[in-house]
């Protein structure tokens, strides 16, 4: 088939979607949804190892707690955790004063001190090694992962990696602001799932 010029974006190009937590000031639980996130090699000067690279854009809560205490957690959005995620990205924590009404089983980090979301799949607990000011508004931490909580069941080798994977059932967001299951399903649009929660 041939290739036509494509208005510059990512569509077709598959992100997951992360639940970004920190703790607010009163000791309280703040989540966010983020899809730019990606994994670099990166060093904090004493030794080498995994991180990630998340972008965030816009002056919003979650950066304003991440640049005070300079670490966050990511949460892996899975299917069941949808329409709680789909919430929390389309309600402004600055903004709405009781955003966190609604809540998941908040843990606390294992090795620091972030909140981590007991439903989701894959929690990593990161630490801001650097921040990248990009252009206006836009802003790029660069972490070192310094501990990862997974599901159980998800380590389990004699299951087929595909097969776990589907178990894990990670959201994906692919393109024109559509939430797509692994399996292909759509998930509906940003800001379709959360009508599935009792709001009050
Ligand atoms: C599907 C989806 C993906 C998002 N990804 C990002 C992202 O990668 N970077 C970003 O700055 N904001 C992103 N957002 C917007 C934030 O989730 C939104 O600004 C939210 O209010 C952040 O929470 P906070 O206001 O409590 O900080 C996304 C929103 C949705 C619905």
């Amino acid at each position: 088939m041939a290739k036509v010029p494509g208005q510059i974006g990512n569509d077709f190009c598959p992100q997951s979607l992360f639940l970004y937590g920190n703790w607010k000031e009163d000791g309280t639980p703040n989540f966010g949804l983020f899809c730019w996130f990606s994994y670099a090699h990166v060093s904090d000067g004493e030794e080498e190892g995994l991180g990630v690279m998340a972008c965030i854009g816009e002056e919003k809560l979650t950066k304003d707690l991440i640049r005070k205490s300079g670490v966050f957690s990511a949460n892996l959005v899975s299917e069941r955790l949808l329409p709680l995620a789909d919430y929390y990205g389309t309600t402004s924590g600055r903004e709405t004063s009781d955003k966190m009404k609604l809540l998941p089983t908040v843990e606390q980090g294992r090795v620091l001190d972030v909140p981590t979301i007991a439903e989701s799949p894959v929690s990593f607990e990161l630490k801001v090694l650097q921040e990248h000011h990009l252009a206006e508004g836009s802003d790029l931490f660069v972490c070192k992962i310094c501990n990862v909580m997974i599901e159980e069941g998800l380590r389990d080798q004699s299951i087929p990696f595909a097969e776990r994977l589907l178990l894990a059932a990670p959201v994906i967001t692919p393109g024109e602001q559509e939430y797509v299951s692994l399996r292909g399903g759509s998930l509906g649009k940003w800001g379709e799932p959360r009508k599935k929660l009792q709001e009050g």
